[in-house]
């Protein structure tokens, strides 16, 4: 049995979602897990002793990971490092195939170059078109790189790309790693 903590960043509520799917799957497979938000967890803290696992997670908001989730496994990083870890990217470009894995979706691919805390394992879910419950500028610009990418645009498209069995296989996944 491992304790494990899924911790995320979501703006919009989906990224928290596939959060808590994977946390509800880990605990499934009979182990002990706890979810947090990142912010929650740097204000009020987290008992990293009790972790031989943390799954982290975060939606691509116009090209970038939030400065929230950035900033808080920067700051633990050689916490992170002693421990089984892998980060999961949420965008919608991940709904294509080929934009799919850590290495052809560039937002991963860059993090996983680019960023201080380097996870030990990666993987990519497409996210959710929310037109309706975003707001107008937002709506804007994504309709734009939608119509660049042939993704919808139409004002009214909820759609959930996230393939949800996916989801849990990862979780499942990530119980075999190694510190
Ligand atoms: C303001 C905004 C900007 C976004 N920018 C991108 C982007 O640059 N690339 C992309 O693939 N998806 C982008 N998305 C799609 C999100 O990654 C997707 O909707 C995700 O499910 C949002 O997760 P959340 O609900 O946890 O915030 C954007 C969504 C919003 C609302």
């Amino acid at each position: 049995m491992k304790t494990v903590l899924v911790i995320y960043n979501s703006r919009s509520g989906h990224t928290a979602r596939i959060a808590r799917r994977i946390w509800e799957t880990v605990i499934a497979e009979g182990n002990q897990a706890d979810l947090m938000d990142v912010v929650e967890a740097d204000r009020e803290g987290v008992d990293w002793n009790k972790y031989d696992l943390v799954i982290a997670g975060a939606p691509v908001l116009y090209g970038k990971f939030r400065r929230e989730f950035v900033g808080f496994v920067n700051k633990y990083k050689s916490i992170l490092d002693a421990k089984a870890n892998s980060f999961f990217c949420v965008s919608v470009v991940a709904r294509t195939p080929a934009k799919a894995t850590p290495e052809g979706n560039v937002y991963c691919r860059k993090f996983l170059q680019n960023n201080p805390w380097k996870p030990k394992d990666a993987h990519c879910f497409a996210g959710k078109v929310d037109y309706p419950n975003w707001n107008w500028l937002d709506v804007k610009m994504i309709q734009m790189i939608m119509k660049m990418t042939k993704g919808p645009t139409e004002p009214t498209a909820v759609i959930d790309y996230t393939d949800w069995k996916d989801v849990e296989e990862y979780a499942r996944h990530c119980l075999t790693l190694q510190a």
